[in-house]
């Protein structure tokens, strides 16, 4: 088989660059190990910046997020049993963000590329690629027991964290900045009515804590954790204790409880590779950098990224230009650095790290209240969580 662009991975990244090229003329095959009942179950991310949702709907992408996707004009950060309201659109300019889950983004661009006509192959493991310094190069997969190839001019790497792709590049030719986190997230899905009509961020003695949400009967939250716990040791009482217990409030506020139907553990880590290119190899996504989701960047910046890759090759492949693909990798990595540190921030301010002494939880405590006191310090929080400008 050959291809234009052999993308490596189903995810947002990988997926929506498929959309972008096929708007540009150019054909793309996708190819992911799982089966699209997978991809389409898999519950992550949850928030869309304004950028993200306005690309899905330029690209008529976006209906059936416009239809059940809540567009949120504000949060809340909760610290002292107080909370303070960040007003995102009065301090952006208008700009808000909408939370609609993950998966069905997924679900949204897989029933779109099919539509299309597109190529998605599920339940097809890349295994390796060679040739990424030729003019084809060469993808090998392992799909219903049999080993086939797929040639293309290039490979994009948008095969998450744990992929082959980043490993392709040769140890000499990357250098990788990483932090791991000494806690995780407990996450949990409850069929219950929304507790509030805004997210809450909350800084508590016993670790921080969200309310988030996915539909009027179905919500999403999280708990600070030990990230080596297990959710077995979790009972829905001891779960719905934990965020009483962080989320109080003086005048008495308490999340709205029901039956917890999922719950997992989320590693949190920082990561960024450089370079994200080698040969004809270019790395999106996840496969090239990790934030905690504190910031709720992740999903973000994997469509950030695409959206630079599917300029870069259509410039290509219209006028043979390889100025953009070449800077791909530094106008990409500019985004994701502010990323890294806007997610670190967040994450550094509203966690207990072991061993925060009292020193350091009364610093976190000022920084907040400078956060919500000082406009210039709301402007910062809310122009980054809504989402930077693209370049
Ligand atoms: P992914 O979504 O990881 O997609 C990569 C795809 O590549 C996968 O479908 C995988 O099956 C496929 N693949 C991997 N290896 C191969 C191979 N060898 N061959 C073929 N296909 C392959 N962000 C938040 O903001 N909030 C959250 O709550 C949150 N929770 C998360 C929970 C988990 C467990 C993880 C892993 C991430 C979470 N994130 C969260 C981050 C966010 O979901 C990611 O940033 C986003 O999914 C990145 O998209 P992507 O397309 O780059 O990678
Ligand atoms: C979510 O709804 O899953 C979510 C929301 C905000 C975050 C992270 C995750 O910062």
């Amino acid at each position: 088989m050959r291809t234009q662009v052999g993308i490596v991975g189903a995810g947002p990244a990988g997926l929506l660059l498929s959309h972008l090229l096929h708007r540009q003329g150019i054909e793309s095959v996708v190819l992911d190990n799982r089966s699209r009942a997978d991809i389409e179950a898999t519950v992550r991310a949850g928030v869309l910046e304004q950028g993200t949702v306005d690309l899905l709907r330029a690209l008529n992408l976006g209906d059936r997020m416009q239809r059940e996707g809540a567009v949120h004009h504000g949060i809340e950060l909760r610290y002292d049993g107080r909370g303070h309201r960040i007003d995102l659109s009065e301090l952006t300019g208008g700009k808000a963000i909408t939370v609609y889950a993950q998966h069905e983004v997924i679900k949204d661009l897989v029933a779109a590329r099919l539509d299309d006509g597109g190529t998605i192959l599920f339940d097809a493991e890349v295994v390796g690629m060679r040739d990424l310094d030729r003019t084809t190069a060469v993808i090998r997969y392992r799909s219903a027991g049999t080993d086939a190839e797929l040639s293309c001019d290039f490979v994009a790497g948008c095969d998450g964290f744990h992929g082959i792709c980043r490993p392709a590049i040769p140890p000499s030719a990357r250098k990788e900045f990483s932090r791991v986190y000494p806690f995780g997230w407990f996450g949990i899905l409850t069929r219950a009515p929304p507790s509030s009509q805004e997210l809450i961020y909350t800084h508590h003695a016993r670790g921080f804590a969200l309310v988030s949400t996915r539909s009027p009967d179905i919500q999403r939250l999280y708990f600070q954790c030990d990230p080596h716990d297990d959710v077995n040791n979790w009972s829905d009482d001891r779960i719905w204790a934990e965020f009483r217990a962080r989320l109080a409030t003086h005048d008495g506020w308490a999340p709205r409880e029901g039956p917890v139907i999922q719950k997992n553990i989320v590693a949190m880590r920082s990561f960024v590779c450089e370079t994200m290119r080698h040969g004809r190899l270019y790395l999106a996504g996840d496969a090239a950098h990790i934030v905690p989701p504190t910031g709720a960047k992740g999903l973000n910046l994997a469509v950030a990224d695409v959206r630079v890759l599917a300029q870069a090759l259509a410039a290509y492949y219209a006028d043979g230009r390889h100025d953009l693909l070449d800077a791909y990798p530094e106008t990409a990595l500019r985004r994701i650095w502010r990323a890294e540190h806007f997610s670190w921030w967040m994450t550094s301010m509203l966690h207990q790290f072991p061993g925060n002494d009292p020193f350091q939880q009364r610093l976190q405590v000022a920084e907040l209240g400078y956060v919500t006191a000082s406009r210039a310090k709301s402007i910062t929080l809310a122009e980054n969580y809504v989402g930077l400008p693209f370049e």
